[in-house]
């Protein structure tokens, strides 16, 4: 199975960024982690981060024939991007959203997304866990098991 994580703008900053809300593990950390887990399930996974939203809508385009599915952090995109919403219901390909911390506790802009309801679920709150939830979750359903 090969499944792709994307990350939209400022998490290049974690660990530095405001750790009290998104802790101090850095970007290349959590990658560890989660590719650790991708081993041990069988999973190949990608890995991006892009500041730029149109870069963030190549790379949701270039899924197809690419990967079976996408775990999806659009940090600040997440709620105002009508280009990613509109990428992701180009290529459907299967999706977990995940959020480092709690939006739905947060400013009320937050608690909006524009792709929540494309998703197969959300993950929100648990730190770098929301990632290694999300893969589980997400190997689970297209493994069928
Ligand atoms: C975030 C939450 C977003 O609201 C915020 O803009 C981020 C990170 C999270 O992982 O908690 O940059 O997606």
């Amino acid at each position: 199975m090969r499944l792709t994580v994307i990350n939209g703008p400022n998490l290049n900053l974690l660990a530095a960024r405001e750790p009290e809300l998104y802790g101090r593990a850095t970007l290349g950390e959590i990658e560890s982690l989660v590719q650790a887990e991708a081993i041990r399930l069988g999973v190949q996974l990608e890995w991006f981060q892009s500041n730029d939203e149109g870069a963030l809508v190549d790379l949701i385009q270039a899924l197809p024939g690419r990967a079976d599915g996408l775990i999806l952090n659009a940090a600040a995109y997440t709620h105002t991007s009508l280009a990613l919403r509109d990428a992701l219901l180009a290529v459907r390909v299967p999706f977990v959203e995940v959020h480092l911390s709690n939006v739905f506790a947060r400013e009320k802009a937050r608690r909006r997304s524009m792709m929540a309801d494309l998703a197969i679920g959300v993950i929100a709150g648990f730190g770098p866990h929301s990632y290694l939830l999300a893969l589980r979750a997400l190997h689970a359903r297209l493994a069928n098991v």
